[in-house]
């Protein structure tokens, strides 16, 4: 099984990210760490501790709550429009007794780090000011995780922020550039695969016929949860009620890296405050000056992505 450590800003696409990690038999989730992004940290940790007992997964999986706010600059707050006001389309699911544990996200990552060494990835799909925090705290453990895998930025396709810069970059830039910078091996989904994995209405019809009983009511709660999303990106996108599967899909990445062609590409942030702020440069000329080399996502397998992403939900 694959080792993994989920960085969430728990809306409605990081909330089917863990729910398919937590139902993944493919993945061992260590802990889900929580920030600031669509939502505020407390209400991330609590909607995220609420899906864990909304997949019962058969074992423990321990929260971790973080950042409150990016490293230098202000939090720009909730995106109700988006992911509701309770960050999960507001949806109502049952509350949880089980508590955060009492270490930070950062120092979280980093005892597992410890703990794994050479086993532990970490996956991040909000701002990544936590996995920055942890790499603060001690630099060495970016020699003992085996990989980061980041669901942030954009190379070619537009930004969704700004014309070129994507939410979990534009919402910390530091923090970005630090990982960045940082020698953790590093790969990147972005928008330029995320926006071709999309689930439609006909998905979630699908998983109302077909799933067995004890999962109807995760499926009760998708259809609630991603009838916002549906209207959000009608809105922004024109997608016929579809929505991309933006934070699944650096799940999948992580244990299944078939699923994507990558290319290595030099690479760095740009911290500026206009436009650019969060941009991903990447220096494709013959001999790259700028940044170091990173794993970039450009192409993906969109159909096979989306039913491996839907099979967990199909098991009994
Ligand atoms: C990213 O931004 C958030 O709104 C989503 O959860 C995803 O992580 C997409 O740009
Ligand atoms: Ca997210």
């Amino acid at each position: 099984k694959t080792h993994i450590i989920l960085d969430v800003d728990t809306g409605i696409d990081d909330a089917l990210a863990i729910l398919y990690a937590l139902l993944s038999p493919d993945i061992h989730v260590e802990g889900l760490t929580t920030g600031f992004g669509n939502i505020d940290v407390g209400q991330a940790t609590e909607n995220t501790l609420r899906l864990i007992k909304l997949a019962n997964c058969g074992y423990e999986v321990p929260v971790a709550a973080g950042a409150a706010g990016p490293l230098k600059r202000e939090y720009a707050g909730p995106v109700p429009h988006i992911h509701g006001h309770n960050g999960i389309g507001d949806a109502e699911i049952p509350p949880s007794e089980q508590q955060p544990v009492k270490e930070s996200a950062a120092e979280f990552i980093v005892r597992k780090a410890y703990e794994l060494p050479g086993e532990l990835v970490v996956v991040t799909v909000g701002r990544m000011t936590n996995l920055a925090l942890a790499l603060t705290l001690d630099p060495a453990i970016a020699s003992k995780i085996k990989k980061v895998v980041v669901m942030g930025g954009t190379v070619f396709a537009p930004g969704n922020v700004t014309p070129v810069s994507e939410a979990n970059l534009w919402g910390d830039p530091e923090a970005a550039a630090q990982v960045f910078r940082s020698e953790v091996p590093l790969t990147i989904v972005g928008l330029d695969v995320t926006l071709k994995v999309r689930l439609s209405r006909s998905h979630l019809d699908q998983l109302r016929r077909l799933a067995p009983a004890q999962k109807q009511p995760i499926v009760d709660f998708l259809h609630v949860a991603l009838e916002r999303y549906f209207d959000f990106y009608l809105e922004s996108n024109q997608y016929l009620g579809e929505c991309p599967m933006h934070d699944p899909l650096a799940v999948l990445v992580a244990v299944n890296p078939s699923l994507v062609t990558t290319r290595e590409l030099h690479a760095d942030i740009d911290c500026g405050q206009g436009h650019t702020a969060g941009m991903i440069i990447t220096d494709r000329r013959v001999n790259p000056k700028v940044g170091r080399e990173i794993t970039f996502c450009l192409d993906v397998e969109e159909d096979r992505a989306l039913r491996q992403m839907l099979s967990v939900f199909l098991q009994p």
